[in-house]
């Protein structure tokens, strides 16, 4: 009948074949013990990639990993944490081909009553750090042969964010022009820099989030269903591989929506 929103039964994720685009590369993951950083060292690992994961304590200790997988840990919200990291992970692997920064965090907060800290939380973590650890990586990645950086952004850099997250939208907007701006740097060495807006994923990060939002933003997907992490860690690390060799500057959206 019209105006009577159509039925929805939506097909299942298709079986997703193994794949070995990271083998061989040595990775850096940010936010490590996250639900999208565990999927994305999963694959990598299952893959045949090195992989320095990385995130805080006490979730990094605590965090399920493949135990090919090096730990190392570092508070992102601490500059010196971030210039260091890069080499650490260096050091561990034998060099760096990829940098994921994925690591963030979200404060909800209603914009009249955000705190200096809660706005600032936002940029150390989802901004700076990111920042930081793209300069301090770029010795590493100019001796790889196949040198690439993932940031992490969000719907929220361009709509601005679902649900009270001004800091958020402001860091991952942040992330994405300087993902601009960097590529443009590092183009000439070689390297490629690019942003990737992931789905909605069930996280730790999403707990923060109203139920209406979440449930408003699980109905946004255009497939009818939630994506499974493999198909996000897949993505990503095809837009970090020498198979997307020629892609930079631009954001892979696997959002699987229209926002
Ligand atoms: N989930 C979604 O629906 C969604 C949608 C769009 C974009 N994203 C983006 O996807 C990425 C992954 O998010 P997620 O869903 O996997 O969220 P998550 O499960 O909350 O993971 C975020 C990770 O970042 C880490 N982190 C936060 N502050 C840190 C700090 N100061 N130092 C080091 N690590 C820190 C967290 O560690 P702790 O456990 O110690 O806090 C956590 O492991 C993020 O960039 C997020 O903005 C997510």
């Amino acid at each position: 009948m019209a105006g009577e929103p159509e039925p929805r039964h939506p097909k299942p994720a298709p079986t997703l074949p193994d794949v070995d685009w990271v083998s061989g590369l040595r990775m850096l993951v940010t936010g490590a013990a996250g639900a999208m950083g565990r999927g994305l060292v999963e694959e990598a690992v299952r893959q045949g990639a090195s992989v320095a994961a990385t995130g805080r304590e006490p979730s990094l200790g605590a965090a399920e990993l493949p135990s090919a997988a090096i730990r190392i840990a570092a508070d992102l919200a601490d500059p010196a944490a971030c210039s260091s990291l890069p080499g650490r992970a260096a050091d561990a692997l034998g060099g760096l081909d990829v940098l994921i920064n994925n690591a963030a965090v979200l404060v909800r907060r209603s914009f009249a009553d955000l705190s200096l800290d809660e706005l600032e939380q936002a940029w150390r973590v989802n901004l700076r750090a990111p920042v930081l650890l793209m300069q301090a990586a770029r010795p590493h990645l100019e001796q790889s042969r196949a040198p690439a950086i993932v940031n992490v952004i969000s719907t929220a850099a361009f709509n601005g964010g679902v649900d009270r997250v001004a800091p958020y939208a402001m860091s991952k907007a942040g992330l994405l022009a300087v993902t601009k701006s960097v590529a443009k740097e590092f183009g000439p060495l070689g390297i490629r820099v690019l942003s990737l807006s992931p789905p909605s994923m069930e996280s730790q990060m999403r707990t923060h989030l109203s139920p209406e939002v979440n449930e408003r933003v699980r109905t946004a997907a255009l497939l009818g269903r939630m994506a499974e992490m493999r198909e996000v860690a897949l993505t990503t690390l095809f837009a970090a591989s020498p198979y997307a060799s020629f892609l930079t500057g631009s954001t892979v959206d696997v959002t699987g929506s229209i926002v």
